[in-house]
Formats: structure tokens, sequence, C-alpha cells
């Protein structure tokens, strides 16, 4: 249960190898938070996820096979996960791939495959997970959306577009878990130099893995629905929405 100031003591990552996940989880457990779960594909990242959070002093760390795309054996998966751990006070959505946008745009295979990964799939995924959190009655699920999803620039429409996608869709399975116990937040960084940015020039407010991970501890204490990293970004993309096509189209990749 999350306790009264706001800590979870268990935590389920969908993505669970994910750099970003991996600075939440390095936050919550010396707050306190007990049981790891690390879903994602096997890999030798994803049992470094592990040792790190049991290093960090966790009391339960496992690693689960989950793919996105698996759309199949989510339900199964949720109930076998929720089945073996019990309840989860926080589910991090935090599966996702940035593709790279030239082949992206002439190859209908890697588009598809792209969107079922971080839209589709994921979002499949999380109507099982939605429903055991509204069969405990209580929990948050942390969704990590993006700036680019906002509105889709020519530079990165694909991926801007499975963001959309994700953002939409959680919006709609939070105001559907209202009343439920369960709250939903979305988070929506900005350009986060790390492992998924490698070799990209950084974009303007660029942030963290850390400082992302500050504001998603922040935003389960105090349930906040929507977060923007850095915070300035809300009115960033504000204007951004409103700018005309015409000027849109010419924003630098
Ligand atoms: N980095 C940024 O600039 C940025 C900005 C805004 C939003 N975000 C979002 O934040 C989330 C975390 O990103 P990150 O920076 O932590 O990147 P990351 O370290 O590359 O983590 C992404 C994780 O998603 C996993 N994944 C990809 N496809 C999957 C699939 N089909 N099934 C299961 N897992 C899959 C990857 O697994 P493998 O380890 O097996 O490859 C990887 O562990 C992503 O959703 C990303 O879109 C990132």
């Amino acid at each position: 249960m999350i306790d009264a100031i706001g800590r979870p003591q268990s935590v389920l990552v969908l993505g669970g190898a994910s750099e970003i996940a991996q600075a939440i989880v390095a936050k919550l457990v010396p707050a306190r938070c007990r049981t790891v779960v690390l879903a994602g594909r096997e890999s030798a990242r994803l049992a470094e996820a592990a040792e790190a959070a049991r290093a960090a002093g966790a009391d339960v760390v496992e690693t689960v096979a989950f793919d996105t795309t698996d759309v199949d054996h989510h339900l199964a998966f949720v109930d076998q996960v929720f089945d073996r751990f019990g309840d989860f006070d926080v589910v991090i959505a935090a599966a996702g791939i940035l593709g790279t946008q030239g082949i992206l745009e002439r190859d209908p295979v890697a588009t598809a495959s792209l969107l079922a990964a971080n839209f589709t799939g994921l979002a499949a995924a999380l109507v099982a997970v939605a429903g055991r959190l509204r069969q405990q009655g209580h929990g948050r699920l942390v969704v990590l959306s993006s700036v680019a999803g906002i509105r889709a620039r020519k530079a990165n429409f694909v991926y801007g577009s499975s963001k959309a996608g994700l953002d939409a869709f959680a919006q709609g399975l939070g105001d559907s878990l209202e009343g439920t116990g369960v709250g939903v937040t979305i988070v929506r960084p900005g350009f986060v130099v790390g492992r998924m940015t490698e070799g990209m020039a950084p974009a303007p407010f660029s942030t963290t893995p850390d400082a992302v991970a500050d504001a998603v501890v922040k935003s389960i204490e105090s349930g906040a629905g929507v977060v923007y990293v850095p915070s300035v970004l809300r009115w960033v993309f504000a204007l951004m929405r409103l700018l005309p096509q015409v000027v849109w189209r010419r924003m630098p990749g």
C-alpha cells in the first residue's frame, strides 16, 4: 500500500531495463519500496537493472519476460504477476523505442512495429494492468509519454504519433478509473540525455533520467495527473500547439 506520505512499497515496471525507470526505482527503493518486478525483454541490461535494485536494498527483486507486442499473452502475464507478487502500489509503463525517422517513413513494417511497441501493444497491456488495479482498489499507473506526442514534428512524427496515441489512451484510462482508488500519472519529458538519445544533439530544455525520476516520485506522492519534465515545457508546448502550421513545418529537426 502507498503509505500516508505517498511512498509505494511495490512497483512493477513494464520495460524494466529502461534507463528512466531504473532512475525511478533507484529513488523508490531507499524510500522503503520493498518489491521490484522488472518486466522486459530478456537481456543483460534487464539483469543489471535487477542487480541495481537488489544492491539498493529491495527485499524482492525479480525479472519477468514481457514484450509489449505479445498482446495475446498480456492478460495471462498480468494475472500471473499479480497472483505471484500480490498488489502493486505503482506500475510504470516505460517500454518504448525511438526509432530512426529516415528509415521509419520509408518502411511500413518498421513503422508498424514501432507503433505496436510504443502504443498499441503497450496500451493493450495497460488494459490488463488496469483490470487488476481496479480489482485491488488502489495504486498508481505511471505512463511515460513525451512532449513529442503533443504535436507531431516532421522530424519524428512516427515516434511522436505513437506517444500521442499512448498519451490519449492514458488520459481516457485515467478518467475511466476515477472513483476506483486507482490513479494515472502521464509523464511528458522533453529530450532526455541518455541511452535512447545517445549521439543526438540535446534539444532546448533537455533533461536527465534522474530529473525525470525526481518528478515521477513527486507525482506519486502528490497524485498529479500530468507531469512535464522540465516543468517549463508545459508552457512551451502550450505555445507550440498554437503555432501556425506554416511555421511548425519549418521547425528544425
Ligand atoms: N529518452 C528520452 O529522451 C525520452 C523522452 C521522452 C519520453 N521518453 C520515454 O520514456 C520511456 C523510457 O525511455 P528511456 O529513456 O528509459 O529509454 P531506454 O533506456 O531505451 O528504455 C526503453 C525500454 O523499453 C524497452 N522496450 C522497447 N520495446 C519493447 C517491447 N516491444 N517490449 C518490451 N520492452 C520494450 C527497451 O527494452 P530493451 O532493453 O530490451 O531494448 C528498453 O528497456 C520510453 O517510453 C520513452 O519513449 C524518453
